[in-house]
């Protein structure tokens, strides 16, 4: 049976776990192949064991999302194993939790050249081949944090997560003459193992709690809606982004009581 991204070629970065694993698998599961990086040897090791495990066609390479000539090696690698790139992923973030009047001016660049510059230098660098190929779709993994909404300790993340959607409205209009879309997901609070070594249980639960949906997202809720972007149903979207938050940002006032199911 056909799938709906047979042929296709994907890159994603920051995906040797979390959000960035979700996307990598719902692509491949819908028949594309995928080239993901992280800067976790073993973890994107074992990603890529257990992924193929399940019959799916996926690589890893080791790629720092920030550094120009790493990207360019993750271009080159997925061209060289398959000919072409579809579609771009740039996933890879830090979320350190600092208050603005503690932030050094190392931890702020740090965040930027992850979040901010690293999607900038993937994308730039597929280009060539997406213009050549007069197709591409392009991905980016933002955040309700900074283009919606914030919170105390994200000064600098919010702003990058803001950032990349300028940027991708950009993109977008300069790279639509060749039919390359450029858009955004905006998770909401999605329980991977990065939040897990951020947040303790207290502030999980009460996450939780505020979700009129009654849970946290899965890697699995964003690498759906990332897919669906990817693919060929979403040809005639370009420069938007979507929340993907079970309603998290939806209510008028925080002490709203959330409707409940019995
Ligand atoms: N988890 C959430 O609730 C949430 C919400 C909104 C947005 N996001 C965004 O989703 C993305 C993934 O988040 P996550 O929760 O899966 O995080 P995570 O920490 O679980 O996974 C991120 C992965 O990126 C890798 N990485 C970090 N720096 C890198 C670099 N310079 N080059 C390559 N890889 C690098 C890490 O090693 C890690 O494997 C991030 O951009 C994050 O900002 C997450």
């Amino acid at each position: 049976m056909s799938k709906r991204l047979d042929g296709r070629t994907a890159i994603v970065t920051g995906a040797a776990r979390g959000i960035g694993k979700g996307i990598v698998t719902c692509l491949a599961e819908e028949g594309a192949k995928v080239l993901f990086t992280d800067l976790n040897v073993e973890g994107g090791k074992a990603t890529e064991a257990e992924l193929r495990g399940h019959g799916l066609e996926v690589a890893f390479l080791k790629a720092d999302t920030s550094k120009s000539a790493d990207v360019a090696a993750m271009v080159k690698a997925t061209i060289d194993r398959w000919g072409r790139v579809d579609i771009l992923c740039p996933n890879a973030g830090i979320f350190p939790e600092t208050r603005i009047a503690d932030i050094s001016e190392q931890e702020w660049d740090e965040v930027c050249a992850v979040n901010l510059k690293g999607p900038f230098l993937a994308a730039k660098a597929c280009l060539p081949h997406m213009q050549k190929q007069r197709y591409g779709r392009i991905v980016i993994t933002s955040s309700i944090t900074g283009p919606r909404v914030s919170s105390p300790g994200h000064g600098h993340y919010a702003a990058t997560k803001a950032g990349v959607v300028g940027f991708l409205r950009t993109a977008a209009l300069e790279w639509a003459p060749w039919g390359i879309t450029v858009n955004a997901v905006e998770p909401g609070n999605i329980l991977t193992e990065g939040m897990k070594l951020h947040r303790d249980q207290a502030f999980i639960d009460a996450q939780q709690s505020a979700v009129p949906l009654g849970r946290l997202g899965t890697p699995r809720d964003i690498g759906m809606t990332v897919r669906f972007l990817a693919s060929d149903e979403a040809e005639y979207i370009t420069g938007q982004t979507i929340v993907v938050d079970g309603g998290q940002i939806l209510p008028e006032m925080q002490t709203a009581i959330l409707p409940r199911a019995q």
